[in-house]
């Protein structure tokens, strides 16, 4: 089982969008995938016409891992899994905070879900906080998408940073550029640029796209509504690259 996130310090940078396409890309090639909305916000759940989760207790890494699996829900697509948000993740921090070994209790809770799914995706709130400090922990690879402004590159700097200073491995983060303006100059200077500083950024760009905004109107994913416009190949090309490396590919 591979554990991926959607993750990045900064909001309104394309984390959701990506989560929910990944997610149905992801089932859509026939793999077991539970989409784990993090974000007491739940737009990952909207999307998906899943209704929000219900509220539980958590005291410890085992009640947490009950709460979670209680609220199981199926997606409208066979194969395609949903845990809502739920606003008791407002106290996920302080949960955490009290707990031995509290950066790596959200991987513990994961593990225990290995045998039911091939790929467990979350949606991150923005932020850094212990929750994310889990998130690190517990995620294989963590896809961080980076709209190609000075802003975002700044954020991004600094969460390499922040591995850095933590002793995290840095090959985890693969950052992506979302929300792409061919037509920008500081766009195209910017994705000209940035890649050479990172070695794990992904070679697939997200374009901006009137269509991916359309998602909440139709409530699904664009893959699911628009399958072959531009945004949403790119979306399955970003799918393959992360499953498929081009180390790997033959
Ligand atoms: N590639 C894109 N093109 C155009 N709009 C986008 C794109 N990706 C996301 N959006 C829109 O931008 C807003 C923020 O995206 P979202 O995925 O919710 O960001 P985050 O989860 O990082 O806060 C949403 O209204 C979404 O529809
Ligand atoms: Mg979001």
């Amino acid at each position: 089982m591979k554990i991926l996130s959607s993750y990045s310090i900064k909001g309104g940078v394309g984390k959701t969008a990506l989560a929910v396409n990944l997610a149905f890309a992801l089932c859509e090639a026939g793999h077991r995938t539970l989409l784990l909305d993090l974000d007491p916000q739940g737009a990952a759940a909207f999307y998906f016409r899943v209704g929000s989760a219900e509220k539980f207790r958590m005291r410890d890494a085992h009640s947490l891992a009950e709460g979670l699996r209680k609220n199981i829900r199926e997606s409208d697509f066979p194969g395609l899994d949903i845990i809502p948000s739920n606003l008791c993740y407002r106290h996920f921090d302080i949960l955490l905070d009290g707990m031995a070994k509290r950066r790596k209790q959200l991987r513990k809770v994961l593990e225990e879900f290995k045998p039911d799914y091939d790929v467990i995706l979350m949606d991150c709130p923005p932020n850094i906080t212990l929750l994310s400090e889990n998130v690190f922990r517990a995620s294989d690879a963590i896809l961080v998408p980076v709209i190609p402004t000075v802003l975002s590159k700044r954020t991004l700097e600094q969460l390499t940073g922040f591995f850095r200073d933590e002793d995290l491995p840095g090959d985890m983060l693969r950052p992506f550029f979302s929300m792409v303006q061919k037509r920008n100059k500081m766009h195209r200077e910017i994705m000209a640029d940035l890649p050479a500083s990172h070695p794990g950024f992904l070679k697939t760009a997200i374009p901006f796209s009137a269509d991916v905004e359309k998602m909440g109107v139709h409530r699904m994913p664009l893959l699911a509504y628009s399958s072959i416009c531009e945004a949403a190949m790119a979306y399955r090309a970003l799918c393959n690259e992360i499953l498929f490396p081009p180390g790997l590919q033959s």
